[in-house]
């Protein structure tokens, strides 16, 4: 079944590309362009997407950094250690 009628992607290309590690609909985009034209295919790709198993996603909410990451090296790019300044004097 078509998701994108402005591309022609069906189900199953949107579940291939998420199985090739897109986890958003910009990655499944960025793949086959589907939802770039007139956006109307979006949710019905994010519906798609679901909460499957995902590395980037599982990453995102939490989980450990990937093998062979630093020791000590933040499990989400971006994130930000907690560091606390001494108080003012
Ligand atoms: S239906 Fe997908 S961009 Fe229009």
């Amino acid at each position: 079944m078509y998701v994108c009628s402005c591309f022609g992607i069906t189900e199953d290309q949107v579940k291939k590309h998420a199985d090739g590690g897109a986890c958003t609909p910009r990655q499944i985009a960025s793949a086959c362009k589907a939802g770039t034209d007139c956006g109307g295919c979006v949710r019905r790709i994010q519906a798609l997407l679901g909460r499957g198993d995902c590395a980037r996603r599982d990453l995102a909410a939490g989980g450990t950094a990937p093998t062979g990451a630093p020791a000590g090296a933040p499990a989400v790019l971006g994130a930000t250690p907690d560091v606390r300044l001494p108080d003012a004097a």
